[in-house]
């Protein structure tokens, strides 16, 4: 079935077969391999994208399901002229990572708990984290990342910054095979 996606910013038109999930789209079709498969059970979270704003597991998303909609991946995170985004600053600065498996995951989840929780407590971020495993960091710098990144925004956190919300705006449409 074809189906149409925007993703970071750029419309996507595509040919998939009906059982292709989002997050093989994304990375064998589109090359946007920040989305990690880790496991076979939904539970990692290495895989999260946001779609129509809100953070996905997109292992457990059908490429069809997304057709219409607004898909953020962790390589839309940055601006253009390649400023980081403050999480991805944070994650930088704190050192919350070490092989960087699941970092992507962990920053598109932040980045939904930033958006309705500009400023959560460390048990907020502990409780949003619950979906994504990290076997590397112990966890207390990725905490410490994502607190970094609230202290530095401006709340509220609106629609009028792009490196808060990933509302990119579609700019050109880009066929795919
Ligand atoms: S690969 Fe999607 S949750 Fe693990
Ligand atoms: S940094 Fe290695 S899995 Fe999280």
């Amino acid at each position: 079935m074809q189906i149409n996606l925007t993703v970071n910013g750029k419309v996507r038109k595509a040919e998939v077969e009906d059982r292709t999930l989002l997050v093989y789209y994304l990375r064998e079709k589109l090359g946007l391999t920040g989305a990690h498969v880790a496991c076979d059970t939904s539970s990692c979270g290495a895989c999260i994208v946001h779609v129509d704003g809100k953070a996905v597991k997109s292992c457990t998303l059908l490429a069809a399901q997304a057709d219409g909609c607004q898909v953020t991946t962790i390589e839309g995170m940055a601006n253009a002229d390649g400023t980081l985004h403050p999480l991805q600053a944070g994650f930088k600065e704190c050192h919350g990572l070490q092989c960087g498996f699941c970092t992507p995951g962990m920053i598109m989840t932040a980045a939904d708990l930033l958006k309705s929780n500009p400023h959560p407590s460390e048990t907020e971020i502990r409780t949003a984290l619950e979906g994504n495993i990290c076997r590397c960091t112990g966890y207390h710098n990725i905490v410490a990342a994502i607190q970094w990144a609230a202290e530095r925004s401006n709340a509220p956190l609106t629609a009028d910054s792009h490196l808060w919300t990933n509302d990119v705006v579609a700019k050109e449409v880009v066929e795919t095979a």
